[in-house]
């Protein structure tokens, strides 16, 4: 990444820090606005609200009108994490270099923290979206606040969160392990591109074409992550590695190997850009987070 490329990720990064901590104010009862600020505040790489500012912003040539959704988004991405680290679920201590949500607060807060940034989420997307005849069109929040609740649920996230829990110590064919990432992870790349799209005001051919790339920068980002919990360290990913496997999850790894994984991510990650070139979307944003993918270590 080169370092203009890396300082308009910083711009996009900072902005969504200023205006997530802006959003989320404390308030009675304190404790649980404390344990939500605690997880979406926590840092992270914030890749999602990213995408959908610079998405919405290549489409239409301005990203000011996806910040609240952008922000929403992230709130569900920390929502689905505090969830996916209780202990009825992968059970782990740390995320994003600290503890886990549910180690500092208890775990009836951290599921209630959950719950809490799930409804929030939308209640951000239609109090902060300015909407009216110069800003964004009332029908278009509808269909982004349908991508979201759709995105979010037992259609999509859910969906592969059941599937993920379900499968652990068992054999799953490749179809299975496919619906998993798709589902569990993809499900909110996809709504973060589409989102942006949507509020852009886009044609159904880029629509698609933003879909098709968060498709393939999705299902790599996962198989990445499978690589990492074997690669990595505490330090690096901020999180315990070898939880995989510790939990008998059913893994790209588990499934084909490193070498094979590596190449798989590799694969996906040029077909996304090799997409946004053939739909003329000039984004080196976009393209440079799916050459990431394959180059993270956190
Ligand atoms: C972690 O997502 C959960 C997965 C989908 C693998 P990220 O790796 O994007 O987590 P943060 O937001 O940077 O902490
Ligand atoms: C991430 O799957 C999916 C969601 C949190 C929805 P993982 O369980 O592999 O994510 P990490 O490794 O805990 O971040
Ligand atoms: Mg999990
Ligand atoms: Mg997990
Ligand atoms: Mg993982």
């Amino acid at each position: 990444m080169n370092d203009d490329i890396k300082k308009q990720f910083e711009e996009y990064k900072k902005l969504v820090e200023k205006k997530l901590d802006e959003f989320i104010p404390i308030q009675y009862p304190e404790k649980i606005w404390e344990s939500m600020r605690y997880s979406v505040l926590a840092g992270g790489k914030r890749l999602r609200p990213i995408l959908t500012l610079e998405t919405c912003k290549v489409l239409s040539g301005s990203y000011e009108k996806a910040i609240p959704t952008a922000c929403a988004i992230e709130m569900l991405h920390s929502q689905s994490l505090i969830h996916d680290d209780l202990p009825c679920m992968d059970n782990d201590d740390y995320r994003r270099g600290k503890l886990t949500n549910h180690k500092v607060f208890g775990e009836s807060t951290a599921v209630l923290a959950g719950d809490a940034l799930l409804s929030f989420a939308p209640q951000i997307i239609i109090q902060k979206t300015k909407c009216g005849e110069n800003e964004v069109k009332y029908e278009t929040l509808l269909k982004v606040l349908e991508e979201f609740t759709v995105a979010a649920g037992a259609e999509k996230l859910i969906a592969g969160q059941v599937v993920d829990i379900d499968s652990e110590g068992k054999q799953i064919s490749k179809e299975t392990l496919k619906f998993i990432h798709e589902n569990k992870t993809g499900a909110l790349f996809k709504l973060s591109v589409r989102a942006g799209a949507i509020l852009a005001e886009t044609d159904e051919e880029k629509l698609n074409a933003v879909t098709k790339y968060a498709e393939k920068i999705g299902l790599a980002f996962q198989i990445m992550d499978d690589i990492l919990d074997v690669t990595s360290t505490l330090e690096e990913l901020g999180k315990t590695p070898g939880k995989d496997e510790k939990e008998g999850k059913v893994t790209y790894i588990s499934f084909y190997g490193l070498e094979e994984s590596k190449k798989q991510v590799s694969s996906l990650c040029t077909e996304a850009c090799d997409i946004l070139e053939k739909h003329g979307i000039k984004s080196d944003i976009l393209k440079a987070v799916a050459n990431s993918i394959k180059e993270r270590v956190n």
